[in-house]
């Protein structure tokens, strides 16, 4: 997201400031049909995301060698991810709100898998190719059932970029408790997180994240934290942290502090209350 909050509030903060839980997603299909998804649009895929896949890591090892293996990425804006992952061999289902944001990803999506940008790689030559897979641009809610494909058995990937971020602070809970109805029980959550200079107290979005997802998907807890808790290696919670490292490349926005976290589900209750 491109607003610079030592500026001052940006306009994503201002557009979403007295907007509660119930209100965030009219917000976000007002800034697509007034044309504003430049104030998150960082114009290319995830170079982090596309450097894990082709790392050949141990915990893709399972998902990779799978024939089409399906991937999530709710929130998908423009496309960007939805399009490298199924250059990278995934049918990939990107998930989002807007209509408007589904036709620009649908057209997106079109143009660039006909002729793909060079920046859907990071080794060129040795995956440029790989089998494509399919992409599918849904419309619809990530907290409500119903948008999944037809004999949906769980996603083997689910991509979270900027979806967390975006949210706000009281839907955190239900965030953990969607990623873990909709991952295949060998799948795997990716988070690129993001961002994590951000002051915890400071208004968003983007809300800053350092010590959410450990606090959500390690500690069942609600993700609402006023600073980063010690990070532990054996609580137990939702999900278990499988890797956790620095990337090489990121975007220019995660000033140097990005992380990608990778996690598989555990048997877990969420709390009845869990908001959606
Ligand atoms: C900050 S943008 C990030 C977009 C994309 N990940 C990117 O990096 O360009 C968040 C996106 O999530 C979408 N969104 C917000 N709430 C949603 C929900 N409940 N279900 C599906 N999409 C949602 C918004 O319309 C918006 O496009």
């Amino acid at each position: 997201m491109a607003a610079p909050e030592s500026d001052g509030p940006g306009r994503l903060i201002s557009h979403f400031r007295n907007r509660d839980s119930k209100q965030q997603l009219s917000g976000w299909t007002e800034l697509w049909e007034t044309d504003q998804s430049d104030l998150w649009d960082r114009g290319k895929p995830s170079p982090a995301l596309i450097e894990f896949i082709e790392s050949k890591a141990e915990v893709l090892y399972n998902i990779t060698n799978k024939y089409r293996p399906k991937a999530l990425i709710p929130g998908c804006g423009k496309g960007y991810d939805v399009v490298a992952l199924a250059l990278h061999g995934f049918d990939v289902y990107g998930l989002e709100i807007s209509e408007t944001g589904v036709a620009t990803a649908r057209r997106y999506a079109e143009a660039e898998l006909g002729e793909p940008t060079e920046y859907n790689y990071h080794d060129l030559n040795t995956w440029s190719s790989s089998d494509i897979g399919n992409v599918t641009i849904i419309a619809g809610d990530f907290f409500q059932k119903g948008w999944e494909p037809q004999g949906f058995q769980g996603f083997d990937v689910i991509y979270d970029y900027t979806f967390l971020c975006a949210l706000h602070p009281s839907m955190r809970q239900g965030w953990a408790r969607r990623m873990h109805e909709l991952l295949a029980p060998d799948g795997v959550l990716i988070c690129l997180e993001f961002p994590l200079w951000k002051d915890l107290t400071l208004p968003g979005p983007p809300w800053g994240l350092k010590g959410v997802y450990w606090n959500l998907l390690a500690m069942g807890g609600n993700g609402i934290i006023n600073q980063p808790g010690e990070e532990e290696i054996d609580k137990e919670g939702p999900f278990r942290r499988l890797l956790y490292f620095k990337p090489q490349r990121s975007y220019e926005n995660g000033r140097g502090t990005d992380m990608v976290s990778v996690w598989s589900a555990l048997p877990w209750q969420f709390p009845d209350d869990t908001h959606e």
